[in-house]
């Protein structure tokens, strides 16, 4: 699957089948995430594989009562330990860098995991010192996320994204295009999906009014 395809198909999934992930695709998602880029190649994340069932309900637990989690056969649990992005970049490489890394490392896990056909989900809302207790992560780890991952047993529809037009600006903040699209010559995705549907709802009805004639 191509790296577009794949960022458009991730949604978050809440709802797995009871069928564990093969370990050659678990492999793929955990060297997904050490290839991100991380500031001065520190690389401060840790990944924690969860597969045994009762973590993975203390899991949810810790997650504010998230008890859909346990459901997923496999939980990674991405933490980074800043000091050792503090050693190289002081207060900034603490306090951001070694974030903005594990959020990295992140989303190259969730797209790769969806480019091998799973559902995923980036739970970031926990209680810190429940989950770092669960996994047994030291007082100096930040967790970024627990990532739920198995075989989908929904199909979630993309939940509404602002459009290009709202979201960037030009040359400087604030600074905006009505006519983006038509400026910069880009139509995305989810506008041609919607015109390729469009047309193909043109043809059946064109169908139908043949009928009636
Ligand atoms: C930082 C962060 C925290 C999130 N925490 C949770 C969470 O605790 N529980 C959950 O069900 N989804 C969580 N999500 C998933 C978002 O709800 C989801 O990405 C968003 O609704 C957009 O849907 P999509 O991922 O299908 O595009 C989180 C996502 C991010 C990036």
């Amino acid at each position: 699957m191509d790296i577009e395809k794949a960022i458009q198909l991730r949604r978050s999934v809440r709802k797995y089948l009871d069928i564990p992930v093969e370990m050659e695709k678990v492999g793929k998602i955990l060297d997904a995430g050490r290839f991100a880029p991380s500031g001065g190649n520190i690389q401060p994340w840790r990944f924690v594989l969860i597969t045994d069932p009762d973590a993975r309900q203390k899991i949810g637990e810790a997650c504010v009562q998230q008890h859909w989690m346990a459901r997923a056969p496999l939980h990674i649990v991405v933490g980074v330990e800043p000091h050792k992005s503090k050693r190289m970049y002081g207060e900034r490489g603490e306090k951001r860098y070694a974030l903005f890394d594990g959020a990295a490392a992140v989303e190259n896990m969730l797209l790769v995991a969806t480019a091998q056909g799973l559902g995923s989900c980036w739970v970031a809302a926990f209680d810190d010192e429940a989950l770092a207790q669960v996994v047994g992560a030291p007082g100096n780890a930040i967790i970024v996320g627990v990532l739920t991952i198995g075989y989908s047993d929904e199909n979630p529809v993309m939940p509404l994204r602002y459009s290009l037009e709202n979201v960037v600006f030009i040359n400087e903040w604030g600074s905006r295009r009505k006519d983006f699209a038509a400026w910069y010559g880009y139509t995305s995705h989810h506008v041609q999906n919607l015109l390729k549907k469009g047309k193909g709802m043109l043809e059946k009805i064109k169908d139908k009014v043949q009928d009636v004639k």
